[in-house]
């Protein structure tokens, strides 16, 4: 009896309940707009060139993105809230990644950018984010003006008076070069930066730079450039600039009868370089960010995660794609609200196990990481060594 009569008062109680939370739902104004709010999902901006003349850079890191958000989101989200990424191809052009920056903060709203990729890019858009307080990761960016832009403004990659060392001193010691020929692009902040802090290291290790030619933007004939720099009589020649200019280069060098090592920096990492350096590029070293043949469980399971999901394997693009997004992604869980304020604090305080490598920032909002050496050996990528800080 007393069973039955607790029963039918529990079943009342559920009636009511059910009934007060329908009447709550349905017709309290406050609560369902705040219950709206907290559904709408966070606006993350990316940017990337995935047309123009770095076109494959765009590719692999948008890629890496996708991939990084896709996973937060199958875990619930951020703040128990969708990410969704608002895109923007700035082409490689400074213009247009200026546009993007602006675009994505004035009329998307975004909470945070994540890009863009190559660094003039990047130096257009950082003091948009700046001004506007909104935080920014940039995935691969390597000029150190970048960061310097403002406290707004974080990197997830190296920065190039550590990679210029890294390659001076490969050259010097590994190679045994002692005269350098350097070529590059005058009209790009990375260029010019890499050949300076390359021909600095280099210097200072004893070697000597006997040619260094600058070319305009946009070259595709190297010949007086390279002229100037084989009479000259270097063991090696460096080349900091990105895969179309040094796939040509590397190719009009050969015929032009050089025969030695010719290096280049992380813009070697594009699977057109050795589309458009064919042969000219074998043999060849460069210094990039991430290798693929990492036998870390963490690049591995990466790896073979990318690789079925895209059908090739993840560049040090894709890679630095996926750590930038889920840096800012964990900044904004870890801030606990989407003020720009409140994540760049976060930011600051991050502490990241990566696919690229442990990410945490120095007062200068640049990670502290290691580089790798890779070779090209018939058209394929070669891991030779990792070269810490
Ligand atoms: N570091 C290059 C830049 O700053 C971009 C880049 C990174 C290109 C990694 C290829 C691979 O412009």
């Amino acid at each position: 009896m007393r069973r039955k009569r607790l029963a039918v008062m529990l079943v009342a109680l559920l009636l009511v309940a059910a009934l007060f939370s329908t009447v709550l739902t349905g017709c309290g104004g406050n609560s369902k707009q705040a219950s709206e709010k907290k559904a709408e999902p966070i606006k993350i901006g990316a940017v990337a060139p995935v047309t123009g003349p770095a076109a494959t850079y765009g590719k692999s890191t948008k890629q890496g993105y996708e991939m990084a958000l896709e996973e937060w989101n199958a875990k619930g989200g951020v703040l128990g809230r969708k990410v969704e990424m608002i895109f923007e191809d700035d082409k490689a052009d400074p213009t247009e990644a200026a546009n993007a920056f602006s675009k994505l903060i004035n009329d998307n709203h975004v909470v945070a950018i994540v890009g863009s990729v190559t660094s003039s890019c990047s130096l257009a858009g950082a003091p948009i984010a700046q001004r506007a307080g909104v935080p920014m990761i940039t995935p691969t960016s390597t000029n150190p003006k970048v960061t310097e832009q403002g406290d707004y403004i974080f990197r997830a990659c190296f920065i190039d008076p550590f990679q210029g060392t890294v390659a001076a001193k490969f050259v010097y010691d590994n190679l045994k070069a002692r005269k350098a020929g350097v070529i590059y692009d005058v009209g790009q902040d990375y260029n010019t930066g890499l050949a300076e802090f390359f021909k600095k290291g280099f210097e200072k290790l004893g070697g000597q730079v006997v040619a260094y030619e600058g070319y305009p933007d946009g070259t595709t004939d190297f010949n007086a450039q390279l002229t100037k720099i084989l009479d000259a009589k270097p063991d090696v020649i460096y080349c900091p600039n990105y895969y179309n200019d040094d796939g040509l280069i590397a190719k009009q060098a050969r015929s032009l009868g050089f025969t030695g090592p010719i290096v280049g920096g992380d813009g070697w990492d594009s699977p057109d370089l050795v589309k458009i350096g064919g042969d000219a590029v074998n043999n060849c070293y460069f210094t990039n960010h991430f290798s693929k043949d990492d036998k870390r469980p963490e690049v591995q399971n990466f790896v073979s995660k990318y690789t079925s999901k895209y059908g090739e394997a993840p560049d040090a693009l894709a890679a630095l794609g996926y750590d930038a997004m889920n840096i800012m992604l964990t900044a904004i869980q870890n801030a606990g609200s989407t003020d720009g304020a409140k994540i760049k604090d976060a930011l600051k305080n991050i502490d990241y196990q990566g696919v690229t490598g442990h990410i945490k920032f120095d007062a200068n909002r640049n990670p502290i990481k290691s580089a790798v050496i890779l070779k090209i050996e018939n058209g394929k990528q070669v891991y030779v060594t990792t070269i810490n800080p």
